[in-house]
């Protein structure tokens, strides 16, 4: 499985490209033959392909006719992966920044490819990654198992107290209780934010990283879970809570301006 050690996250950040990189120019041609009039745009995109033993990890670039394609960064992708090289390997559903699954590194920040607008200067090529710092699958795809299991260790549903009370009556909440819970319930686990924060990069394992920890807080506030004090003492360890530094790299790259820093702030 490849490794993917990217350091760039964010546009301030200088970049790295991984170990053994080659970075290939003008390889693939435009989408569709050219026209006249065609505003073409470069998109140069990390491939890899692991079953392909040996093959090292490739920038390629492609040209897309922003005539005749959407406005987001994942348009392009998809008329890249119809019309030139169906090899080309990223997630996506929903296409409307709620389902998380197209998160990626474009031009040094991690955010949702469905609701990055493409920048339209032709002379500027927009650069894509997978999200930094995790194994990557294939071309644009993390392995986001060590992220989904963190999540799943916080427990993330509605703990009771008393066995069968749950789904026997509402769990009612006042207005005020629920007001808590803005800026929390947005979060759509793209892992944009995770994989922004170099805490996370040096301590993924042990660290569970904003997305989770956000996760954790928002069953803690809820004013209908009964579990607090277990949810505390789970996460009662050097690593969990207190390898967050205040970077805010988080905060800063969430897609969804997401309530974050009120973990760190
Ligand atoms: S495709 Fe669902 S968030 Fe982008």
């Amino acid at each position: 499985m490849g490794t993917f050690m990217l350091c760039k996250h964010v546009s301030t950040l200088p970049q790295f490209l991984p170990r053994g990189l080659i970075v290939r120019t003008a390889q693939t041609a435009a989408a569709t033959a050219p026209k006249a009039d065609a505003r073409l745009k470069t998109f140069s995109i990390y491939r890899w392909d692991p079953d392909v033993p040996g093959k090292k990890p490739k920038m390629q670039t492609f040209k897309v006719d922003l005539n005749s394609c959407g406005p987001m960064v994942l348009d392009a992708l998809i008329k890249i992966k119809n019309e030139v090289d169906p090899t080309l390997t990223f997630r996506r559903s929903c296409r409307e920044g709620i389902c998380g699954s197209c998160a990626m590194n474009i031009c040094g920040v991690n955010t949702l490819a469905c609701t990055c607008k493409i920048d339209e200067s032709l002379s500027k090529t927009t650069k894509i990654y997978p999200l930094p710092h995790m194994y990557v699958i294939k071309d644009l795809v993390p392995d986001m198992n060590n992220f989904y299991q963190q999540y799943k260790s916080i427990q993330p549903w509605l703990h009771k107290k008393e066995e069968g009370k749950l789904g026997q009556k509402q769990n009612l909440q006042s207005v005020e209780d629920r007001a808590k819970l803005d800026g929390l319930y947005e979060c759509i686990l793209c892992a944009c934010c995770s994989t922004s924060c170099p805490s996370y990069w040096w301590n993924g394992n042990r660290y569970l990283g904003p997305a989770t920890l956000m996760q954790a807080y928002r069953w803690v506030i809820d004013s209908r879970d009964e579990a607090t004090e277990e949810r505390l003492g789970k996460l009662k360890d050097r690593f969990s809570v207190y390898r967050c530094h205040t970077i805010m790299n988080c905060t800063k790259t969430c897609p969804k301006v997401t309530n974050i820093f009120i973990l760190t702030g």
